[in-house]
This record gives C-alpha cells, sequence and structure tokens, in this order.
C-alpha cells in the first residue's frame, strides 16, 4: 500500500502545530500585532524551512473575525508561508491552557500535582484536534506526507484518518458527538471520554465497534470495573494481533475509502517535543487510553530521546495491552513505526551571527559594562519545569560558601513570558521574584547585583550577544524534551570556549558530552559545577567546547527534519522487512 504521488508529481509535506512561527495579537485599537514565536518547536522547524519546502498549518494565536480573514490569511501566506486554523477564543483557551498546558504538560515533565482535570477542557481538546483534522483533510492529497507536532495535537492522526476515509463512519460519528457535547454537558459521553465508561470511549474512537474490530482485546482493568482509582495491570494477560492479509484490516479499510476520495497513501507522523513520560508516570491521565490510540494510527512517531520511546511503548502494552516490538506496534492492522529523532538546531545562525557588525558592538558594549566580571546566563520560557527557583538557590549557596566571588560574577537570567493565563505560571513568577529579590538584597551592593533578571522578551540580536559574553551556561531543567538554549549557547561560543552546565533531566544531557552535568535537585553539587566552571583551565574548556561544538554542528534542525520525513516517506503502514532505526 501506501500510494507513491502520481508519476511526475511532487511529493508533498504538510506540517501541522499549534504554534505557528508567527503569533497574531490584537490591541485596543483594533489593531493586529504579528510576533515572532519562541520556543524549541518554532526554532527547530524555522531551521528545518531553509532547505525542506513544506506548508505549515498552526492556530495563529487568536480568532479573527471573518472580516478581516482574508487579510491576515494573505499576509501569513505572503510573508510566513503558514496557513491558520482559527480556533473561537474560548475553544483555543481550553484547548491549549486548560488541557494541553494544564494537563498534558505537566503530566509529561513529572509535575502530576499540577494537573487540573476538567471534563469540559478534554472535549475542547477533541474538538480543536477534529478542527485542525478538517482543515488538514482539505488540504492533503493522495501520497502526500503529514508531520504532526507536539502534545497539543495527539489525537489529530485519529481524527484525520477518520475524515479522510470516512466521512460515512468515523468522521461523522465523531462530528455528530462533538455536536452533542457542544448542545450541553452529556454525562455519558462526558464519562466516557474521562475513562470511566470505557465502552463509550471505544466506540467514539471508533474502535471496538462490532465486527470491525479485529485488533487487540482491551485489558484495562481499571476501565473495566468502571473506576479511576485501581492500578494498570503490570502485564497484558492476552494479546491478540491482528492478521495481515486475514480479512480486511480496519487500515485496509481506511485505505479503500480514502482511494475513492484520491487521498489514499497518506502517510502521517508525529513528533513528541516533550519527554515522554514513564509509564508508571503516564497512567495517572484519566484519558490515557484516547491519546495513546489518537497517535497510534501514525506511520511513524519521532521522540528525542531512546528513553521517551522506550516509555510510550512501554505505555501501550501496559495500558493498550499492545504487543510491541523494539521499533514499533502493530495496531488495527497498521504498523506504527517508533524511534528516536535528537532535534537540533541550526548553528551557523549563531556562529555568522557573532560576526554580524551589530553583534560585535553590541558584545563590546557588554564586556565594557560587565567588565572584571565573570557572567553566567540563563535562557528559560519561565516554566516550572526550567528549575529557575533550583538555579537561583544553587547561586545563593555558591556565593555564600564563596564570598571571594561576591562582585566578581553574575547571573543575567532571561525570562521569557509563557502560558501566563495558568495560575502555575503566575506562582512561579511571584516565587521567582521573590528570590530574586532575596538574593540580590543579600549579596548586592549600590554598585553590584549578583542577578540580573529579565522577564520579557529579548531580540535574537541581543540574545546571541548575551550568549557571546557568557563564560557558562546553566540549564537547570528538572525536565525538558531536548533544551535547545544549550546548543545555541555552544554555537556562540566559537572564540570564547564558555563552559555548559547541564541538568541530567534535559534530554540534552544524553548527548552533549563536554558538558558538567548536574543534578538540579541537589542544590550543592549545581553550586560546586558554579565553581568548577568559573576556575576551569583555557585547555579543559576548549576541549570540552570542541566535542560539544562537533556534536552540535551534526546534529543540526535539518539533519532532525530529514531523517524523520526520510524515514516517514520509506514507510508504507507495513512493518518493515530488514532492521530499522
Ligand atoms: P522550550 O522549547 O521549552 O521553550 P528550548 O530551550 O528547547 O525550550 O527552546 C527555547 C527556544 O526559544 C530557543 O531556540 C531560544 O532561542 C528561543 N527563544 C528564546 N528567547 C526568544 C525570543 N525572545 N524570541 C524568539 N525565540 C526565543
Ligand atoms: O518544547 C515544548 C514546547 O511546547 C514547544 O513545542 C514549544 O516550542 C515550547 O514548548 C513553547 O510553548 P508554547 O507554544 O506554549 O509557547
Amino acid at each position: 500500500n501506501g500510494a507513491a504521488p502520481a508519476a511526475g508529481k511532487e511529493q508533498r509535506l504538510i506540517v501541522v502545530s499549534n504554534r505557528l512561527p508567527v503569533t497574531i495579537s490584537k490591541d485596543a485599537q483594533g489593531v493586529y500585532h504579528f510576533k515572532m514565536s519562541s520556543g524549541g518547536l518554532v526554532s527547530a522547524l524555522s531551521g528545518c524551512k531553509k532547505t525542506m519546502k513544506f506548508t505549515w498549518i498552526g492556530w495563529p494565536g487568536k480568532e479573527i473575525p471573518e472580516e478581516d480573514r482574508e487579510l491576515v490569511n494573505r499576509r501569513l501566506m505572503d510573508e510566513y508561508d503558514c496557513y491558520p486554523v482559527y480556533l473561537a477564543d474560548d475553544l483555543a483557551d481550553r484547548h491549549y491552557n486548560g488541557f494541553s498546558n494544564s494537563i498534558l504538560w505537566p503530566l509529561f515533565h513529572y509535575h502530576p500535582g499540577e494537573m487540573n482535570f476538567d471534563a469540559a477542557n478534554w472535549l475542547a481538546y477533541r474538538e480543536a484536534n477534529m478542527r485542525f483534522a478538517d482543515v488538514v483533510a482539505g488540504m492533503v492529497q493522495a501520497g502526500d506526507m503529514v508531520w504532526v507536532q507536539d502534545y497539543h495535537l495527539m489525537l489529530l492522526p485519529m481524527l484525520l484518518r477518520s475524515v479522510i476515509s470516512g466521512e460515512g463512519s468515523q468522521g461523522e460519528m465523531v462530528r455528530r458527538e462533538l455536536g452533542r457535547v457542544k448542545k450541553g454537558v452529556d454525562k455519558e459521553v462526558v464519562g466516557g471520554m474521562m475513562g470511566m465508561k470505557e465502552e463509550g470511549v471505544a466506540t467514539a474512537l471508533g474502535v471496538g465497534e462490532e465486527g470491525e474490530d479485529e485488533g487487540v482485546e482491551i485489558l484495562d482493568e481499571v476501565a473495566e470495573e468502571g473506576t479511576t482509582s485501581a492500578p494498570a495491570p503490570a502485564v497484558p494477560k492476552k494479546v491478540k494481533r491482528p492478521a495481515f492479509g486475514r480479512g480486511m484490516s480496519q487500515f485496509q479499510k481506511q485505505e479503500a475509502v480514502a482511494k475513492e476520495k484520491g487521498k489514499d497513501g497518506v502517510r502521517i507522523g508525529f513528533f513528541l517535543h516533550t519527554p515522554f513520560p514513564s509509564s508508571e508516570i503516564y497512567r495517572i491521565l484519566p484519558v490515557r487510553r484516547e491519546i495513546l490510540l489518537g497517535v497510534l494510527q501514525c506511520d511513524l512517531i519521532g521522540f528525542h530521546t531512546y528513553d521517551y520511546a522506550r516509555h510510550f511503548l512501554s505505555s501501550c502494552t501496559r495500558i493498550l495491552g499492545l504487543e510491541t516490538m523494539p521499533n514499533g506496534i502493530e495496531h488495527e492492522g497498521r504498523y506504527t513505526q517508533v524511534g528516536t529523532f535528537p532535534i537540533g538546531i541550526d548553528p551557523m545562525q549563531f556562529v555568522d551571527g557573532i560576526r554580524e557588525e551589530g553583534i560585535v558592538k553590541r558584545l563590546q558594549a557588554l564586556k565594557a559594562r560587565f567588565k572584571g566580571c565573570k557572567v553566567i546566563i540563563g535562557v528559560d520560557r519561565l516554566d516550572y519545569i526550567k528549575g529557575v527557583p533550583q538555579k537561583l538557590q544553587s547561586l545563593e549557596i555558591f556565593l555564600s560558601q564563596h564570598p571571594e566571588w561576591v562582585g566578581k560574577v553574575v547571573l543575567v537570567q532571561l525570562a521569557i513570558p509563557s502560558r501566563q493565563d495558568v495560575e502555575e505560571y503566575q506562582n512561579l513568577r511571584a516565587c521567582v521574584n521573590e528570590l530574586v529579590g532575596r538574593i540580590n538584597g543579600r549579596f548586592g551592593t549600590v554598585e553590584f547585583m549578583p542577578i540580573h533578571y529579565l522577564h520579557k522578551s529579548v531580540p535574537i540580536d541581543e540574545l546571541t550577544a548575551m550568549y557571546a559574553l557568557a563564560d557558562a551556561c546553566l540549564v537547570t531543567s528538572t525536565r525538558d524534551g531536548m533544551n535547545l538554549v544549550s546548543y545555541e549557547y555552544i554555537s556562540s561560543q566559537v572564540d570564547g570556549h564558555g563552559v555548559m552546565i547541564l541538568s541530567e533531566f534535559a534530554g540534552a544531557a544524553q548527548s552533549l558530552n563536554g558538558s558538567l552535568i548536574v543534578n538540579p535537585w541537589d542544590l550543592q553539587s549545581t553550586a560546586d559545577a558554579i565553581h568548577t566552571a568559573l576556575t576551569m583551565t583555557e585547555e579543559a574548556k576548549k576541549s570540552n567546547w570542541e566535542k560539544l561544538f562537533a556534536y552540535v554542528s551534526k546534529y543540526t534542525a535539518e539533519a532532525w527534519g530529514v531523517s524523520f520525513v526520510n524515514e516517514l516517506t520509506r514507510l508504507s503502514g507495513h512493518p518493515p522487512s530488514g532492521p530499522s532505526i
């Protein structure tokens, strides 16, 4: 299967992410503002865009009234090569803040305590995914590749397959259900969606329909007992594998209908930019089955690290009872390959950047400003996963244990505002403000402040100059999918060979050999690493930096994008015959 595009026709790539490289806002005067978005996903895909050709579909950050859409759409297309999925502001709020960033984000980063499950937000998550599916289905053609990004869109692969292959079956069913839900709270549906009435969920998701599912037997005892408090079974009791060639699998049926519509052979890939947690954490999620089933309609699922891929596979075994192979899963007659694709950056942007006249001048000015002082840089979205409080406390310990450094070292901490409508982010902001005030009050003088704290987004040239200035970069994430700030710092240190201090809980720690690796929860170990970084010999710094730069230059954003897309091109929905990635 896997219909190739017609002869002479280009195989198209459609990338779908919640965040677009540009975010639109509207001021009190009704004027629209287009601002570059920040974050690892945008940095990496923008890096790919330099050499790869794709259409980028996503949410522009704001609901736009019908009458303004033509203008806004044209600007998005012409200036940013993007296509918008509009969501009503309330729906977007529930999807983005309410479910994606209040449920999946904390859970995937091992913060279940920050999780606030609300059934209405889950419904909004589904509805937003359905809107994306409608837009993508309208654009997709036979043989296209659709590459879905990140945790905001984990139901999209399943919904997209439904829409393009079965308006009369699953697509209609999902639509009908969403329609019902919008009219009022349907207890049965909401209960089912929360995992309390699994039969309802299985139907809503188009699995387990009579005569349709020759696949696995659902093994989740939690669901069968109608409670969410019992533990999931440790090992599946019984696994019935779908047989290729025996009758028609769900996959084959979908392809047959899609073929009639000229939309067959569409390959769908998914990449998760966050960690995928251990199944012991993942299983806390009330809608754990639905999310897994949503992405299992892909041909290829990618993660930053081997551990995240392994956690995903073991969640599929423990929660869905599916038998997995080291590199993939068979489900409903479809083979989904699972692999590791470590993301990267465009290092030349920084290597060349530090030679640009404007940045060189800015760097000179900063050097003069911090003369006689070592500079440590921290760049984080102000997010509780970034471990900013731990970073500040470690600096405090360092300064108290090494008073000879007071007045001779500063931490420049850039905290990029992020997800400010979510309560946990507001609490974090207050906590960080207090810590900065306390430490500056304790060690500062009229002439000197140990922490220069900026809670704002800074232009990329300013960021590059800061990276180039700093003698060390300090990343203390308590969990982080990869962390591209570390890559950017290394790429900006061609001259200085600055020291990278990196949390062992960032995906980057598995690749960036040559960093000083710390456990951010062990404040003393970070304080010691700060001392080591500030006192390291030039030879040791250079030798570490060379190793780091060799890695960052090889595993770029482009290499990441190309390897994922090449693998997706190769796949056809059946298990590969030879060894895979
Ligand atoms: P996350 O994806 O969690 O935000 P990363 O460290 O992987 O964390 O990526 C952060 C990205 O955001 C980096 O590429 C960084 O350059 C970028 N960034 C930081 N500040 C800004 C800014 N003001 N404007 C645009 N991008 C920024
Ligand atoms: O790294 C995870 C991530 O969600 C990225 O996808 C994104 O670049 C970043 O965090 C920023 O998040 P947001 O889109 O919420 O601003």
